[in-house]
């Protein structure tokens, strides 16, 4: 595979640790860390072995966590209150790596990690039997994100997939897992108001934060195939004070019109929070603005408008693009993976995805 010109050009051929590391430490600078100490040590172990291949050997598993297989993909989180967070989503892969090795290698990662860090583990254990049998099947089976804040604990959050036990079976695992953390509508609420498209509508993640407080989530995301703004305006009609118009021009300006959006779907979050138990506390939307550019030049337009209409300073893309690469914006599409809205009582934001791009860059006008 080509390698690309990213944020590694003064070294031969870094390993994917050092590449992702230089892209993580330029991330935190530019978002107000004054240290970066511990995320460089967790994306160290959530790597494992596979951190120290060099770029040059490909990747060691073909992970749906980007499209170039990178086994991490970054985000930073744009709060309305100003606030920013820097996050890291992975997968851990085994050695050798494969589908029950990988979970193998993520469980060992969360046991050390959760000791050093005193995070509970409670939910993961409620949900592991469920969402992690011997024989995984489907793109993944567990991932994680880290979350990085300038000046707070790292938080941990999992993602478990429900099509694990086979497509036909995750209803039946979805609802069994809001049945155990307690959220009996949980399930009801989401079906009614964000699966009502058929076979189009599909559970696509079930994620958990680990951690104590009131606020710490539990999400549902949901998939829609070929979905149009409609679509999602009434999938978040299921939280209380969203405005559907906030929705609509989301997808105007960063998909371009109201859809559909017959390229990567678009896909629903909700998040259901302790503090408040009858319903979904907050509707998030992913785009996947990707499938729907030439290039990165044309999606880092469209986030600054969204951004600059929204109040919130547009330089902080700038800087999260060039802290994970220095090449040309119209070289390449991919960059900017995705764009989220959050819409909800328990803050509101956007947040950019951005792609490692640690073994392809695809060309413009190239990605599916
Ligand atoms: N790469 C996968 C996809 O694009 C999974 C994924 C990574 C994803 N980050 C995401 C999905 C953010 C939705 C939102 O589907």
């Amino acid at each position: 595979m080509p390698r690309p010109v990213g944020a590694n050009v003064s070294v031969a051929d870094p390993t994917l640790f050092e590449h992702t590391r230089d892209q993580l430490r330029a991330l935190c600078a530019g978002n107000g860390f004054t240290d970066d100490t511990r995320p460089v040590t967790l994306l160290r172990e959530l790597l494992g072995p596979a951190g120290g291949r060099p770029l040059s050997a490909g990747p060691a598993w073909p992970t749906d966590v980007a499209d170039d297989a990178t086994p991490v993909e970054f985000s930073v989180a744009l709060d309305d209150s100003g606030d920013r967070a820097v996050r890291i989503l992975g997968e851990t892969v085994g050695q050798p790596p494969g589908a029950a090795e990988n979970v193998a290698a993520a469980r060992r990662f969360l046991d050390r990690t959760s000791a050093t860090l005193g995070i509970p583990t409670e939910r993961f254990d409620t949900l592991a039997d469920l969402f992690l049998p011997e024989e995984p099947q489907g793109t993944f089976a567990f991932w994680y994100s880290l979350i990085f804040r300038p000046d707070g604990a790292a938080k941990l959050k999992v993602y478990f997939n429900p099509a694990v036990r086979g497509p036909e079976r995750a209803p039946e695992l979805v609802a069994e897992a809001f049945r155990r953390l307690g959220l009996h509508d949980a399930y009801d609420t989401a079906t009614q108001n964000a699966m009502v498209r058929g076979d189009a509508d599909t559970f696509s993640f079930f994620a958990v934060d680990l951690d104590d407080d009131p606020l710490s989530r539990v999400k549902l995301y949901i998939s829609h195939d070929a979905a149009t703004s409609d679509d999602a305006e009434r999938a978040a009609k299921a939280v209380v004070g969203v405005e559907p118009e906030r929705i609509r021009e989301f997808c105007e300006v960063l998909g371009g019109d109201t859809g559909p959006f017959t390229g990567r779907p678009l896909v629903s979050s909700y998040s259901f929070v302790e503090a408040a138990p009858d319903g979904p506390a907050n509707y998030s939307l992913y785009l996947p603005v990707r499938s729907y550019v030439h290039d990165d030049a044309v999606a880092r337009e469209r986030v600054r408008t969204f951004l600059e209409r929204h109040g919130a300073d547009a330089s902080t893309l700038d800087a999260a693009l060039r802290a994970v690469s220095r090449r040309p914006l119209a070289d390449g599409v991919g960059l900017l993976a995705h764009v989220s809205l959050r819409l909800g009582r328990y803050g509101t934001g956007t947040t950019v995805y951005l792609s490692s791009e640690a073994y392809d860059v695809p060309a413009p006008g190239t990605a599916l």
